[in-house]
Order: structure tokens, then sequence, then C-alpha cells
């Protein structure tokens, strides 16, 4: 497999002097098929529709036994490697249960010290070395922008494979924000027009940057940004939201925010990033969603949250119709299969399969 730009060696030096819009060129296949999976900006509009439609179609065809074992002949002969060394429950899981609906063979990698980095070898010959075995690599990874690193490298060797980033420290977590998309989508019937509250830890919290991007490729969006002073979202996103004619606001009250949302996206402190342990000085009162204040909330809205949670949604939330963030869950198994029909390049076989 090779990527439009890897037959062209590029000194990393060069490849940090990228704009997104050639970064996003960097990981094309030749034929214009998504390659790497590595950045929000990656995706537009078409290709989050094609997704979502994939994901449904798959989901219906695995509701039978027939349908599941044919969708496990897809991709029997290749390999993937789960190389998640930042901790993970959900993002982990549901792209090893979406390679075992499509019959991948699986190794994992969850824990550098029982990996060679231990002895000393470069995260950068790790990902080669994973290169020589398998057919992609799913990664989660403390450093920000590693993903780009790892595809950079893979794409100056003879070997390239594609590679999904599963989170890449403070910076972006792209397959979390489709599944996102995915979810506003089939609980909020379609986004154009919707009013989404981001809630939270929005300075360190990689899913709301990532779903920021995504949302600029729909009409008409409105998005209300929700946190304490010290942790408001970066001048990057705004300035991209701005170009992209996309409104947002800036609040410090979830409360104030409640009765004008399609949607409340909920996140929690991101503390792990703490330089020393300042997360512990702040009141996070305004930024808790609690059962008193369902009533403030529109009828046919939904509440999700990428999860783990702590204390910003009370339990007791669960319970109401409008709380989604379990199926959100399930929602990333169907999607995350959708993203590794597409890379491998099996969406006609699944859309052309009839349903049992
Ligand atoms: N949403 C999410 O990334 O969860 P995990 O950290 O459990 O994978």
């Amino acid at each position: 497999m090779q990527t439009l730009l890897s037959s062209k060696k590029i000194p990393w030096e060069d490849f940090q002097s990228f704009t997104t819009d050639q970064k996003v060129q960097y990981f094309t296949a030749p034929d214009g098929r998504i390659f790497d999976i590595l950045i929000s900006q990656q995706f537009d509009r078409p290709l989050l529709e094609e997704l979502i439609k994939l994901a449904n179609h798959t989901r219906l065809i695995a509701k039978t036994k027939e349908g599941l074992n044919w969708l496990k002949t897809l991709l029997s002969h290749k390999r993937i490697m789960l190389y998640f060394v930042q901790p993970s429950t959900r993002t982990f899981l549901s792209f090893m249960n979406a390679c075992q609906i499509l019959g991948m063979g699986i190794s994992e990698v969850r824990d550098t010290s029982t990996s060679s980095e231990v002895k000393g070898e470069t995260p950068e010959d790790t990902i080669r070395t994973f290169s020589s075995y398998f057919d992609a690599i799913i990664m989660r990874h403390p450093k920000e922008g590693f993903a780009e690193r790892a595809s950079w490298v893979l794409n100056n060797s003879d070997r390239p494979i594609p590679i999904f980033n599963a989170g890449s420290g403070k910076d972006q977590h792209p397959t979390q924000a489709v599944l996102d998309i995915y979810t506003i989508h089939r609980e909020s019937s379609g986004i154009d027009g919707k009013s989404i509250a981001m809630v939270g830890d929005l300075l360190r919290g990689r899913t709301v940057r990532s779903l920021s991007y995504l949302l600029t490729n729909y009409k008409d969006i409105k998005i209300y940004y929700v946190s304490p002073a010290h942790f408001k979202m970066r001048e990057d996103i705004k300035s991209f939201l701005k170009k992209m004619n996309i409104t947002y606001y800036e609040y410090d009250d979830l409360k104030k925010v409640l009765p004008l949302v399609d949607a409340v996206y909920m996140t929690r402190i991101q503390d792990e990033h703490d330089i020393n342990g300042e997360s512990k000085n702040y009141d996070y009162t305004n930024f808790q969603l609690l059962e008193k204040h369902l009533p403030l909330l529109k009828d046919d809205a939904i509440i999700m949250h990428p999860l783990p949670r702590r204390h910003e949604i009370e339990v007791k939330v669960d319970a109401d119709p409008r709380a989604k963030y379990w199926r959100q869950e399930r929602n990333g198994m169907w999607i995350r299969t959708a993203m590794l029909i597409k890379v491998f390049a099996i969406e006609d076989l699944v859309f052309n399969r009839k349903q049992d």
C-alpha cells in the first residue's frame, strides 16, 4: 500500500512545515481514498455521510448469525496491531471488537514496559517493527503529534501501512469525533441547524477539539463552549471556526446554556495533564449536569459524553431518555468497523450484500 506522497521521501523538517491541507494529502492513497486516519480535518461531509451509511448497513447485516459470519470473512486475511500505550477502555475495546467483527487477526501492546521500548528501542523503531508483521496499526499515544510522526516514519520506509489515531496527547481523537457525529446524526435526526454545548476542560480535552473540526462540515451550527476560565478552548480552534463561519459562544455556567441547545457534550477534567495538581484549585459546580437540571433541557435534546465520567454527570441522569452516552459507546464500535471497511476498500462488498 502507498500514500499519495509516500513515493517521495520527505525530510521530517519539511513534513513539519506542511500546511494541514498538505498533511491531508500525505495521509491519502493515490486513488484519493483515506489511508491513515490521523486528524479530523481529513473528513469532509461526503466521507462522513458514507461512513454513517456504512455503519448502519453493517449493523443491519450483523443482526443475523449468517450476516455476522459473512462479515468475519471480509478481512480474515489481515492482521492488525493495537498499540495503546496510554490507558483506554472503550476506544481499545470498540476497535478490538470492530476488528473481530471483520475477522482480523489482532495483537496488542498496552504498556511500553512489556515491549523492547523498555530496552531503549525508540517509538519510531517500534512502529517500523509493527509494519513488518501487520497490515495496519491502531495507536493511542501520550505524545501530541506522534501519530503523524509514525505516519511519516512509515511513508519513508518500504512498508507504509495505515495508521489509525486512537488519541494523541491533548491534540486529537478523530475516531471519537466521527463516532460523536454518528451519535448526533442517529440520536438527534441529523446535524444541520443544531446547537451543541461542549462542557468541561476544553483546553486539554482532545475530543472537543476533534469534534469542533468535524462540525464545520455542517450548516447553521452553533457551538456553546462552557468551561472554567482556566480551561477555555484554545485559540487555534476558535480561529478555525471563525474562518469556517461557524458561530460559537463562550459561557461559564452550564445552566444558562441548557435551554438553548440540541446536544450537551459533557467532558471530564483532564487532570492527567496537570503539572502541579492545578486542577484541584477550581470549583466545577457550574460544569456539572445533575438530575435537578434536567427540566432546563429541551425535550428532544440529547446528552453525550465520550466517557469515562467522574462527577460531571450525576448517575441519576442515566435514567433520563435523553442520556445517550451508553449508546454513544456502542455506536463507536460500528462506526470504527465502518472506518476499517473504508480504509481496506471493501465498502462495495458490504453495500452490495443483501440483508438476510
Ligand atoms: N472516549 C474514550 O476515548 O474512552 P477511553 O479512554 O476509555 O478509550
